[in-house]
């Protein structure tokens, strides 16, 4: 399932984690890439450790637990650390790759990449190219979204950045591990809880709408793991 996510940072927000980002030390990408795609990767990337990624991210951590669309959608038991990239200059593209199937964050835990998102915090008018390429079973869509809006897509998928021509694409991007693995699956329970949502917006509760949300969570308890 491919999906936008609008408002996870608000405008103010957005200019406050710019501000911090746009003044940090940035590094070369290719440090934190798998051996296929570090041949690919042509970016910049902020150390996890420094004060501008700690601040921006608890600000997007904070940012998608008040979205009820991500929780719906992404269903995580694990969040890994959110990361921050920077395509501008010579170091403005990422071909073609799949993000490695399980990522360590720094205390070595260990976090399966179900579903990945970026969060993109430059506005569309700032850079051209850049567009995140993403090719599924959906078919191939150019994603390219309004700064605080965030996309949603499996991590099974094969993706790439575009070249940016002109000014800088700063996102931050990350992986979550899902309580139900399959994609499939977690797309039936999002259809379900926003149709159900949507019927109790328009007619209120019914015994019906109680019959369907049982049925929801009772899924949800066969599929998850928690
Ligand atoms: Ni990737």
């Amino acid at each position: 399932m491919l999906l936008a996510i609008p408002d996870i940072l608000s405008a103010a927000e957005v200019r406050q984690a710019r501000a911090l980002l746009d003044a940090a030390p940035w590094g070369d990408g290719r440090a934190s890439a798998g051996d296929q795609a570090a041949r690919v990767k042509h970016n910049e990337q902020l150390p996890h450790d420094c004060e501008a990624a700690r601040t921006v991210r608890d600000s997007v951590l904070r940012g998608l637990d008040r979205q009820p669309l991500f929780l719906s959608a992404a269903l995580p038991r694990k969040i890994f650390t959110p990361r921050f990239n920077r395509y501008s200059g010579t170091a403005n593209h990422y071909g073609d790759h799949v993000d490695n199937a399980i990522r360590f964050t720094e205390g070595g835990q260990r976090v399966r990449t179900d579903v990945s998102c970026t969060v993109f915090l430059s506005d569309p008018h700032e850079y051209d190219g850049g567009e995140l390429v993403i090719r599924d079973t959906f078919g191939t869509q150019q994603i390219k979204l309004p700064a605080g809006h965030a996309v949603l897509y499996p991590g099974t998928s094969v993706h790439q950045v575009l070249p940016v021509t002109r000014g800088a694409r700063v996102a931050c991007f990350f992986w979550v591990e899902s309580m139900v693995r399959s994609d499939e699956q977690r797309r039936l329970l999002y259809d379900m809880d926003m149709a159900l949502m949507q019927l109790r917006q328009q007619h209120g509760d019914s015994p019906a709408t109680t019959t369907l949300t049982g049925t929801y969570h009772n899924l949800l308890r066969q599929w998850a793991d928690t």
